[in-house]
């Protein structure tokens, strides 16, 4: 991922990708000119890099130059094109074939049209390394196309954001999602993971996806996925992932403004961490922490006899019970700490304090990511 100015940008199209792209393209324009001469006209500033590479690969004798138009601001093309430096040489007869970088809506190819209207070239060719035809409003024949590509900011391989990314090798795309907080919470059973995903929620304006409630909510609401979960556990087998990773997918795309998610109860094995991941990148989004309250089995064991005494709970009257709870939560959390280890994304926070001073420790862990 890269950040220009303020904006995230993820990779699109690799080097690799490129090379071959402009080497077709290369190839494609040179079968159809035969022995002709021809004159490759790069639009500046975008079209420096694939100018430079498309020469190169060209396989026969060829001239370039350069003509520089404007007509960009920040992430939006503009109707307005500048011409600021034209044409210097005569082009009469000869063969000319335009090398942009990108098409986009079209206006800077209407201004090229109009520039060449007069010149009396014998041909003119378009040729643009990428086009968007969602985004393109002219009727202007494209000749040569290396990519069509969706109507998404793109920058580098000559590209910019506000002048920023013409220099990086490989294209990447503006992330649609910026900035988003997602959290995993783990913490064993009377660890207080409930009173700190609230607050949490809270402080960071964080949506709390609690696997359980989600599971509860769509089967009492008898939703088509709920409908099939039940399925499931009515023949007493266990909810297949991806019923689960759909739930929770209809529950991040119910908040799709929100700053971030807070996912509870989920995932408990590494495929489901990994399919986890691969939801969060569709949303062009990623799991930036696993953060696990940490308490000592001796002091959890006493704080839940301590609330058994009021709660009710039957499991939290038996100390053999709560002891294998703990126990359970330790096999199965083990695996996916070393998961989020792994990436540098496991944050344990000392669960024993005051519940003011453990909410310090999380926003101090938050804080830093
Ligand atoms: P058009 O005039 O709307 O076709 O836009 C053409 C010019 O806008 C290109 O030469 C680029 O300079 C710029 N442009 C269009 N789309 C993008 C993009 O996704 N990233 C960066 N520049 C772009
Ligand atoms: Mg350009």
């Amino acid at each position: 991922m890269v950040k220009l100015h303020d904006l995230y940008f993820k990779p699109f199209v690799s080097e690799q990708e490129l090379d071959t792209i402009v080497q077709k393209m290369a190839n494609d324009v040179a079968a159809d000119l035969g022995d002709e001469v021809p004159v490759f006209i790069g639009i500046l500033n975008g079209s420096f890099m694939v100018v430079s590479d498309f020469v190169k690969k060209y396989p026969k004798p060829c001239e370039v130059t350069f003509i520089k138009l404007a007509s960009y601001e920040g992430v939006k093309s503009t109707e307005d094109i500048q011409r600021l430096i034209g044409l210097t040489q005569d082009l009469t007869g000869r063969t000319v074939v335009i090398l942009e970088d990108i098409i986009d809506t079209g206006n800077t190819l209407e201004e090229v049209h109009r520039i060449f209207k007069n010149e009396n070239v014998k041909q003119l060719l378009i040729a643009t390394l990428f086009y968007k035809p969602e985004a393109y409003n002219k009727d202007f024949k494209l000749h040569y196309v290396g990519m069509e590509i969706p109507n998404k900011f793109i920058v580098g391989y000559g590209l910019d954001y506000d002048g920023l990314g013409r220099d990086l090798p490989a294209v990447y795309q503006l992330k649609t999602t910026q900035h988003m907080t997602n959290l995993v919470l783990f913490g064993p059973p009377g660890a207080g993971k409930g009173t700190q995903a609230d607050f949490l929620k809270e402080k960071y304006d964080l949506v709390h996806i609690s696997t359980g409630d989600v599971f509860r909510f769509n089967i009492k609401n008898k939703t088509a996925l709920g409908m099939l979960a039940k399925s499931f556990i009515d023949k007493g087998e266990l909810v297949p992932d991806q019923v689960t990773i759909d739930m929770l997918n209809k529950e991040v795309e119910k908040n799709a403004d929100a700053k971030g998610f807070i996912f509870d109860g989920f995932p408990r094995t590494n495929a489901q961490a990994k399919a986890l991941d691969e939801l969060m990148e569709t949303k062009d989004s990623q799991i930036n922490a696993m953060v696990a309250l940490e308490v000592d089995d001796e002091v959890l064991v006493q704080r839940l006899l301590k609330r058994g005494e009021t709660s009710g709970r039957a499991d939290d009257a038996d100390e053999s019970i709560i002891r294998n709870r703990i126990k359970e939560y330790y096999k199965k959390t083990a695996i996916l700490k070393d998961y989020y280890a792994e990436q540098n994304k496991y944050f344990g926070v000392d669960g024993v304090g005051s519940i003011e001073e453990i909410t310090v420790r999380l926003s101090a862990a938050i804080d830093k990511l």
